[in-house]
C-alpha cells in the first residue's frame, strides 16, 4: 500500500525576484497569473515570457467556459507553464501543461487521455488549496451546474514554489476562506479512511498551525496575520500534501453544488457545510479517528470534546461569520436536488468519508444547515 506521494520538488523563497531568478523565467515560458498579481510582484523584472491572465475570462472559480476560452487565446509553443495565482489559476494551468485540452468535457469524461507535455511549475498566492502539491483539476462544469475534479498524475506540477511575499497584498476576506479551506484539507484528509500515519502527520500539523493562527488573530485582530502569512502558506501545503494522498470527503462534496449553483467562495460554502457534517459524523460513530481529531482540536482551542465544534464555530466566526444555506440563495426544493447531484457526481470524494452517509443522511444534513 502506498504511504506518501510527493511529485514536485518544494521550493521555499523570501522574495519573487529570487524565484524568478532561480527559475530563469523567459522565452519558452508561459505565465498563469492575473494582472492583479504580475504587475506589482513581476512588472519590474522585465521577463521575456508570455503572460495570461486569468481574470479576463471571467471571474471567480474555474470553469470548462474559462478553459476552453483562455485555450483558444494561448498563442505559440511553449516548454513550460508557470502558474502564479490562487486555486483557478493554478488548477486551470494544469490543464495546459497536458497536450490535448479541448474540448474540456470530454477530458473530464475520461474521453481524451491526458498526456503531459509540457513542464509545470505552480506558485500558490493564497494559502488555502494546496494545489500546488496535488493532481487534481476541479472545474465548474457550467452546463451540468455542478463541479468536477479530475485528478491524474499527469497533472503534478514539477515544481511547487513558495513565496509568502506573494501573499501580503491577500485581502482579509480571502485570506480567511483560503485558510479555512486549508482546515478542511486537513481535517477531511485525516479522517479519510485511505489517510495514513504519514499524510495524518501533515494533517494534524496544518491543523496546528492554522488553528493557532486563528487564535493570534481571534485576540489582535486582522492585522495580526501579517507576520503568520509564512506559516499559513505551509499550512497549506501540509494540508495539501495530506489531501492529495488522503483525499477530502463530504464536506466539499457536498459544497460543490452550492458553489457552483450560488458562486459561494468554496472556502466558505466549504465552511457552511463543515460543521454540519462533522456533528452528523459523530451522531453515527463518536470513537475511532474523530475522537483523536477531537481531543486535538480541543486542546488546541482550551476546550472539552463535548463542545469542540460549537468552539471551533466560534473562533472561525471571526474569519467569516458561518450563514444558514438559504442566506446564499439556496432553495428549499434544492435540498433533494443537490443531494442527488452529489449523489451522481461526487462519488470520488464521498468514498473517503470518515464512515458512509446515505441520501437520507445528506438530506438530514443540508435541513439542519439549510
Ligand atoms: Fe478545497
Amino acid at each position: 500500500m502506498k504511504e506518501l506521494m510527493i511529485k514536485p520538488e518544494i521550493y521555499h523563497f523570501d522574495k519573487v525576484r529570487e524565484f524568478a531568478e532561480e527559475f530563469q523565467i523567459g522565452e519558452g515560458d508561459l505565465m498563469v497569473t492575473n494582472e492583479y498579481i504580475y504587475k506589482p510582484f513581476f512588472g519590474d523584472l522585465d521577463l521575456k515570457c508570455d503572460v495570461i491572465f486569468q481574470e479576463k475570462y471571467g471571474q471567480g472559480e474555474p470553469s470548462d467556459d474559462m478553459v476552453e476560452a483562455m485555450y483558444k487565446d494561448i498563442k505559440g509553443l511553449h516548454k513550460r507553464v508557470i502558474a502564479v495565482g490562487g486555486g483557478t489559476v493554478i488548477d486551470i494551468s494544469k490543464l495546459f501543461a497536458l497536450k490535448d485540452v479541448s474540448p474540456v468535457l470530454d477530458l473530464y469524461d475520461g474521453k481524451i487521455p491526458p498526456v503531459k507535455d509540457k513542464e509545470l511549475v505552480l506558485v500558490p498566492t493564497t494559502c488555502g488549496t494546496g494545489s500546488e502539491v496535488t493532481n487534481i483539476a476541479i472545474l465548474a462544469l457550467n452546463s451540468r451546474g455542478t463541479k468536477k475534479g479530475l485528478a491524474v498524475d499527469e497533472m503534478y506540477g514539477d515544481s511547487a514554489v513558495l513565496v509568502p511575499e506573494l501573499l501580503e497584498s491577500l485581502p482579509f476576506g480571502v485570506f480567511a476562506t483560503s485558510s479555512i479551506d486549508a482546515l478542511v484539507h486537513a481535517v477531511e484528509s485525516s479522517l479519510s479512511p485511505k489517510g495514513n500515519q504519514t499524510t495524518r502527520m501533515f494533517g494534524y500539523k496544518a491543523i496546528d498551525m492554522i488553528l493557532n493562527g486563528y487564535k493570534e488573530i481571534a485576540a489582535h485582530g486582522p492585522e495580526a496575520r501579517k507576520p503568520l502569512l509564512p506559516q499559513f502558506l505551509m499550512a497549506s501545503n501540509y494540508a495539501g500534501i495530506a489531501f492529495g494522498n488522503a483525499g477530502c470527503a463530504a464536506v466539499h462534496a457536498m459544497s460543490y453544488p452550492l458553489g457552483a449553483t450560488y458562486h459561494v467562495p468554496h472556502g466558505e460554502s466549504n465552511y457552511a457545510m463543515f460543521t454540519g457534517v462533522m456533528k452528523n459524523y459523530m451522531e453515527i460513530r463518536t470513537d475511532g479517528e474523530i475522537a483523536t481529531l477531537n481531543r486535538f482540536i480541543a486542546d488546541i482551542l482550551g476546550c472539552s470534546t463535548e463542545n469542540v465544534y460549537e468552539e471551533l464555530e466560534k473562533l472561525l466566526n471571526h474569519l467569516i461569520q458561518k450563514k444558514p444555506l438559504h442566506e446564499y440563495g439556496m432553495r428549499e426544493e434544492e435540498i433533494e436536488e443537490f443531494t442527488d447531484s452529489v449523489i451522481e457526481n461526487q462519488q470520488r470524494l464521498l468514498a473517503n468519508n470518515f464512515v458512509p452517509l446515505d441520501r437520507e443522511r445528506m438530506i438530514k444534513i443540508y435541513r439542519e444547515l439549510y
